[in-house]
């Protein structure tokens, strides 16, 4: 997200854990006995010279067939030529013909119970399930983070409540922001050509911030997570901060909640009463931004200190069957999530990568116990309620300027003799712990983990890391090699074996963001070989594959144009070769906007992608134009010649 006060940025994590650069310092004399033996020039020279070129010869397929665009500053959106980009189920889009919400007014001033039926704000991450494996009619499950705020305490809805920012000052307003939230289930067809939203269709529904949702696996039913409203610790309403998503094989939409701290502080005394762990996971001491604690004593940490344990899990929905209840897959862990990637391991577990969005926080992934079983659903439904949770610890190997390194998956459980002396009572306890666990075991502090994917073949891992200006100078390491990282960079692993269950891993850098036009070659803020003026951008964020391999890259950066981003203009998002490392401009989005989520019809001839939050700063009436309020939209993009996305 890109609120004015970034919310994914405040480190809390104080445990003394080693970054990257205290193994670095380790390693140290293995480098420079490579560096005299020159046993390991290629390896050393990634970021100043040679991998990415000597790559771009052996590729034997250029997998990219559109031409690169420039960088825009405009309140428009731009794509490559030959393609068409349309505006698609903005926020207040009706998603019923009648009733409360059929009509968007158009000056924010619909109700909480409207905002219920019609399509939420600040869309994120988003997936296309195909009915009858059609390419032309499917449903697009998306999520909708949260409401822009801006003012000095950040408690002024933005557009919320129409074109004058407005603090939530009744429990109405709470709702309608509440309702605003969560993820929306649309059913949409293509005809002649166009996409639309098919109103009144049975799979059409909204899951709000306030909707019925259970929570299920190992922590279901634990003493952190019953509350006086729940005292069987299974029941809660809502999910919060839905940022992006995964889906699994078997057509089910997996739903991330990152920032839902920040829905929790208190209007009582304004004594710090938070406990070590909700400070880890960065509670408001007092009052918050948003405001929902005034309104829903659940909210407020001092009236119920463990609703905020039933928050931060990532939600498995099941898009084709209306009737069915979200699920909190505890057995994923409890942080700030931001996205969810599958992969099947060789012996056919489900194997689930995710990162934790805030500065100096940790990499982790889960295996499943059972066994993926293609075809069988019912099966592979529970599959992530039992499995093993592990978190990465970039390792040995790994020497700063060398850009790769090894690494290994270290477990989170009761079967670690570390987390039982660090005083975890059961796994329940660990789960909803998972980052303290974490701290215990002595997890690699990273560079903001944003969005992972998996290669579609080889089942090679990408991971955005999208900056941290916090990261002290000598406090570099290998894999996050910048101090005061403000540009951010994509990292790679690869699993010992081919195997996704795997505990050992290789990793290197895939790109490193940086701007050559204001900074000198050779220094890391000019970026990798693979940057230069004609595709540099910060922030990487949203990331993908497609089908054929392709790697798409989406950013929420600084849009300034400025100083360090001089000739970066607004977000974007870009296409890369994974083999050649070649990255080019797909599309620009309109002003300050962040370009997220991605998902493909199956024959990969529509794309569909979010644009977050336009105008955040008051700067933008896209895609309305005229002097329209700003929406948060998808956006359809399509081959004018009908080809596939990225050729
Ligand atoms: Fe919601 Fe980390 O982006
Ligand atoms: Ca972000
Ligand atoms: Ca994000």
């Amino acid at each position: 997200m890109g609120n004015p006060i970034n919310h994914d940025d405040k480190p809390t994590n104080l445990s003394g854990n080693p970054s990257l650069n205290d193994v670095v310092h380790q390693v140290l004399s293995r480098r420079k006995f490579l560096l005299k033996s020159g046993g390991s020039a290629a390896a050393v020279a990634f970021l100043s010279s040679g991998v990415a070129r000597a790559a771009q010869v052996l590729s034997p397929v250029d997998l990219m067939g559109f031409r690169a665009i420039p960088i825009a500053t405009d309140d428009a959106l731009h794509v490559a030529p030959g393609y068409s980009a349309k505006p698609f189920v903005p926020w207040g889009t009706p998603m019923f013909s009648s009733g409360p919400g059929s009509q968007w007014k158009g000056d924010g001033s619909e109700s909480a119970k409207d905002q219920a039926r019609q399509v939420g704000d600040n869309h994120d991450g988003i997936h296309f399930f195909p009915l009858n494996n059609s390419s032309s009619e499917g449903i697009l499950v998306m999520n909708h983070e949260y409401s822009t705020t801006v003012g000095e305490k950040d408690d002024q809805y933005l557009t919320l409540f129409g074109k004058s920012p407005t603090v939530a000052s009744t429990i109405e307003q709470a709702n309608k922001a509440i309702n605003a939230w969560g993820c929306s289930v649309l059913h949409v067809r293509q005809t002649n050509g166009e996409w639309s939203l098919v109103k009144d269709s049975k799979y059409n529904r909204r899951m709000t911030s306030g909707s019925p949702m259970v929570l299920t696996g190992p922590a279901a039913g634990h003493e952190l997570l019953k509350t006086k409203a729940d005292p069987t610790g299974t029941r809660v309403l809502g999910t919060i901060n839905n940022c992006g998503n995964g889906y699994t094989p078997w057509g089910t939409y997996l739903t991330c909640e990152e920032n839902w701290n920040n829905n929790f502080g208190t209007r009582l005394s304004q004594a710090d009463e938070r406990t070590p762990a909700q400070k880890r996971y960065g509670l408001a001491k007092g009052a918050t931004g948003y405001g929902w604690e005034a309104f829903h004593d659940r909210f407020d940490y001092k009236k119920e200190p463990n609703e905020s344990n039933r928050f931060g899990w990532i939600v498995e929905i099941d898009p084709y069957n209306p009737e069915a209840t979200p699920k909190k897959r505890t057995a994923l862990g409890r942080f700030k999530h931001e996205n969810a990637a599958y992969a099947i391991s060789k012996d056919k577990r489900v194997v689930i990568y995710m990162g934790d969005d805030e500065r100096f926080d940790y990499i982790y992934k889960f295996v499943s116990s059972g066994e993926y079983r293609e075809g069988d659903r019912a099966h592979n439904m529970d599959l992530l309620d039992s499995g093993t949770l592990y978190v990465a610890k970039f390792s040995s190997k790994a020497s700063l300027g060398s850009g790769m390194g090894d690494g290994q998956w270290v477990e989170l459980s009761m079967n670690n003799p570390v987390i039982v002396k660090a005083g975890f009572r059961d796994l329940g306890d660990v789960l909803v712990h998972a980052r303290l666990a974490a701290d215990a075991v002595g997890a690699t502090k990273m560079d903001r983990p944003e969005w992972i994917t998996v290669h579609p073949v080889t089942q090679e891992v990408y991971a955005t890391l999208t900056n941290n200006s916090k990261r002290k100078a000598g406090d570099e390491d290998a894999v996050n090699p910048r101090a005061s990282n403000v540009y951010g960079q994509i990292v790679r692993w690869r699993e010992q074996g081919g195997d996704a269950a795997a505990l050992r891993f290789d990793w290197d850098l895939f790109a490193l963001a940086g701007n050559p036009a204001v900074n000198a070659k050779g220094d890391l803020n000019a970026g990798s070989t693979n940057v230069n003026i004609d595709n540099m951008f910060n922030s990487p964020d949203g990331l993908g594959f497609d089908a054929a391999g392709r790697l798409w890259i989406q950013t929420d950066g600084n849009y300034s144009n400025s100083k360090a981003y001089a000739g970066m203009g607004n977000n974007q998002m870009l296409c890369a070769d994974p083999k050649t490392k070649e990255i080019r401009r797909f599309l620009v989005g309109p002003r300050e906007c962040e370009i997220t989520g991605l998902t493909f019809t199956p024959d990969q001839r529509t794309l569909f992608i979010n644009v977050q939050h336009p105008g955040e700063r008051g700067n933008s009436h896209w895609p309305d134009g005229g002097d329209a309020l700003p929406r948060s939209a998808t956006v359809v993009i399509t081959k004018d010649d009908g080809g596939i996305i990225g050729t």
